[in-house]
Order: structure tokens, then sequence, then C-alpha cells
């Protein structure tokens, strides 16, 4: 539990819609999430629609450094950039939404074990992309949500909260995504709460062996 004055800041990564950062935002907004503060926005794309959101909510932005080769992750140097500017925003957790690089380098060490994801799926199946694709090809009968804590791996950290959602008969890749797309958005901001609220105690513990 955070003592009445102290707010948990966050920083929130994207890298495109921006609709579960934007839903946060409501949150913190509304007083749902009352007690959260983000702290920086930060995106691997300059042209990131999200970017716009977090202008109209007042939150300052950071466009990352990235050189064009670099396809897969932010680089190390950048890492390393981004690591210190956090920590001097005192920012206590990272939140991935729709952050379609790996962390890799700095960040993974200065932020170990305060990272999180959300991903479209039931993890561990269905980690990387064409989640809502592999399930209805599998024939799946549920699909859903996750968030995670991030390790080096591609959405293979310790899960923290998930959503199901039923296959219905004729679903498709675009009903599905909305269908899932609307649980994300309940989901991050109550897995948000719980660590604001100490019952996910910050650093988040490392699964027993
Ligand atoms: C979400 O489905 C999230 O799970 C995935 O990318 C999508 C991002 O959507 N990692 P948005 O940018 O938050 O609207």
């Amino acid at each position: 539990m955070l003592p009445a004055n102290k707010k948990l800041r966050i920083a929130i990564f994207i890298s495109g819609r921006g609709s579960n950062m934007q839903k946060i935002l409501e949150n913190i907004q509304s007083g749902l999430l009352e007690g959260v503060e983000v702290a920086l926005v930060l995106s691997d794309d300059a042209n990131a629609q999200g970017l716009h959101i977090a202008e109209k909510y007042g939150v300052p932005s950071h466009i990352m450094n990235i050189p064009p080769s670099f396809k897969a992750s932010i680089g190390k140097e950048e890492e390393f950039n981004i690591a210190k500017r956090l920590k001097k925003l005192n920012v206590e957790l990272i939140c991935l939404a729709g952050f379609m690089r790996l962390i890799k380098y700095d960040l993974l060490q200065s932020f170990k074990n305060r990272i999180i994801n959300i991903h479209p799926s039931l993890l561990p199946k269905y980690p990387g992309l064409h989640t809502h694709e592999q399930a209805l090809q599998n024939k799946e009968k549920k699909s859903g949500t996750t968030v995670h804590v991030v390790d080096k791996g591609m959405d293979t950290g310790k899960i923290l909260a998930q959503i199901e959602v039923t296959i219905e008969q004729g679903e498709t890749e675009e009903s599905l995504s909305k269908k899932i797309l609307y649980k994300e958005h309940v989901l991050y901001s109550s897995v948000i709460a719980k660590i604001r609220d100490g019952i996910i105690p910050l650093p988040i513990d490392e699964p027993s062996p």
C-alpha cells in the first residue's frame, strides 16, 4: 500500500494506436486509477496515433532514438538513456501497451520485475504476433488476454492476470480482436490498481522454480 500522498509513477511504451494507454489515462482522470500518475509516454514511432492522445491528456512524450537497422529492439544506447531518464522521473513501473519491440538491455536490468505487458491471447498459448488468426485456425473454444511480467523472452514472463472470452461460431479475426481489446482495457487497469495497492508488490516476485 502506498502512503496517502505518494503516487505510483508509471511510464507507458507504445508503438501505434494507444487505446490501452488511453484507457489508463481515462481511468486516472475519472478517479478509478487514483494514485497513479503517467510520468512519460514513449514511442518507437514518431507517427504513432497514441502520441496525440498523450498530448491531449497533457502527458509528456518521448520518441525513441532507434537506428533504422534495429527492427526488433530499442538498442543498447537508447535503453541506457531511457532507463536513466525514467529513474530521474522516479518511475517505478513500465507498462508496455502495444509496444512492438523487445526490451533487452539496461531497461531490463534497471527495471527488473517492474515492466509489465498486455498480450491478446491466453499465454502461454500464442505468444508473438497473429494471435487471433492462430486461435481461429486451431478451432479454439476460448481466447483472451494476459498481463505478464516482461523478461528477456517474447511474452514469456510471469503471468499476473488473464480474462477469457468465448470464441463463438462464425467468429472472425475482427470480431475476436474487438472482443479481446475490450477486455484488455479492463484488465490492464485492474492489474495496475493491484500494484498501486500493494496487492502485487513491486518488484514483482520471480516465479518459484
Ligand atoms: C493490444 O491488443 C495489445 O495486447 C497488443 O497490441 C495491441 C495494442 O493496442 N500488444 P493499442 O495500441 O493499445 O490500441
